[in-house]
């Protein structure tokens, strides 16, 4: 077992994913379609996309003492990640996130963490050891709160650049943010993490001053088809991304910042990361579901090599 130089620290969900016509109204009942249960969860997708960009991916994780776990596990070996830090929590349920997906190929999610809420800083302790040798640590906000503020800690004190997606969205202490040197928020996290909305450019460019004020490094504000802010010393630009015929955005950010981060660590400029990225994104929202939608490092670069 060698230390991987990518750790990912994150959660698994199983998605029940539905379609529907339009969203519900409180009290309203819809007939749905397409009903699937499938492997999801953010730190789940990330993890994959990392394997799948082929990074050399440890994923820190927990999953229930039910079957679905124990399935999960068995795809993710398959997907390039090595396993042997997912814990199964006995007498516990696997996490579990509930989707409906509208015709315009927009998402609700609630999700219940189950397994994942075990993921406690005490429970992360044996594992302090791969954070503090792997190069990379990318964490998302789907796992106690102060385990990932723990872990970034952790990373920061030894040179392990810490990749902060801070989904779902969650107002964070000055202190929390000081230890990330890479943050990847949406505009609705951008948002809450700034108090500043993030409608136009000249939004993303004062968030973006915002965060790093707190002391990050980079920031790179994703903005859905339109590509993603990107920031850096205090100077910002757009990096436009692909136009595709979207099908269902669901783990379009958890690919993208999967990608972005194997792309980094194999060496890539931060303006070719996120172009790696934004096609591996832009194929994952041509397709339907979570991990179903990443696709392998070939297509990303057939995808790139088409639109050179
Ligand atoms: P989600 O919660 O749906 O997974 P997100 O809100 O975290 O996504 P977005 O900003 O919507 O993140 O999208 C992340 C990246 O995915 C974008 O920067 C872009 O690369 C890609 N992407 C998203 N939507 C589209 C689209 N309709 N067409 C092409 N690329 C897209
Ligand atoms: O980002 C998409 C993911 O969010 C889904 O797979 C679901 O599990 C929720 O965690």
């Amino acid at each position: 077992m060698t230390t991987p130089r990518l750790a990912v620290l994150g959660s698994i969900n199983v998605d029940h994913i539905m379609n529907i016509s339009q969203f519900p109204k409180p009290g309203e009942t819809i007939i749905g379609h397409h009903y699937k249960i499938a492997f999801g969860g953010k730190g789940a997708n990330q993890a994959v996309a990392c394997g799948r960009s082929g990074a050399d991916t440890l994923f820190i994780a927990c999953v229930g003492d039910d079957s679905i776990g124990s399935d999960i596990i068995a795809q993710l070996k398959t997907d390039n990640i090595q396993t042997y830090a997912i814990s199964i929590i006995p007498e516990t349920p696997t996490g579990v996130a509930m989707i409906l997906v509208n015709e315009q190929g927009e998402n609700v999610i609630s999700i219940s963490a189950g397994a994942n809420a075990a993921l406690t800083p005490a429970h992360f302790t044996q594992y302090h050891h791969a954070i503090e040798h792997a190069d990379a640590l990318l964490m998302q906000l789907e796992s106690p709160l102060d385990t990932v503020f723990a872990a970034a800690k952790l990373a920061k004190s030894h040179q392990t650049k810490v990749i902060l997606n801070p989904a779902p969205a969650l107002p964070l202490s000055d202190e929390f943010l000081s230890f990330i040197d890479v943050i990847t928020p949406n505009e609705t996290e951008a948002e809450i993490l700034t108090g500043i909305s993030v409608h136009d450019e000249s939004g993303a460019a004062k968030a973006a001053e915002v965060l790093h004020s707190k002391g990050i490094k980079q920031v790179l504000i994703t903005l859905g088809s339109r590509g993603v802010w990107f920031s850096e010393q205090g100077k910002g630009t757009i990096i436009p991304g692909f136009s595709v015929e979207a099908v269902d955005t669901i783990a379009a950010g958890d690919t993208f910042n999967g990608a972005f981060v194997a792309a980094i660590l194999e060496g890539k400029s931060s303006i070719e990361a996120i172009r790696f990225a934004h096609a591996a994104a832009a194929i994952a929202v041509t397709r339907h579901g979570a991990q179903s939608s990443v696709p392998w490092r070939d297509e990303i670069e057939s995808f790139l090599a088409e639109r050179a």
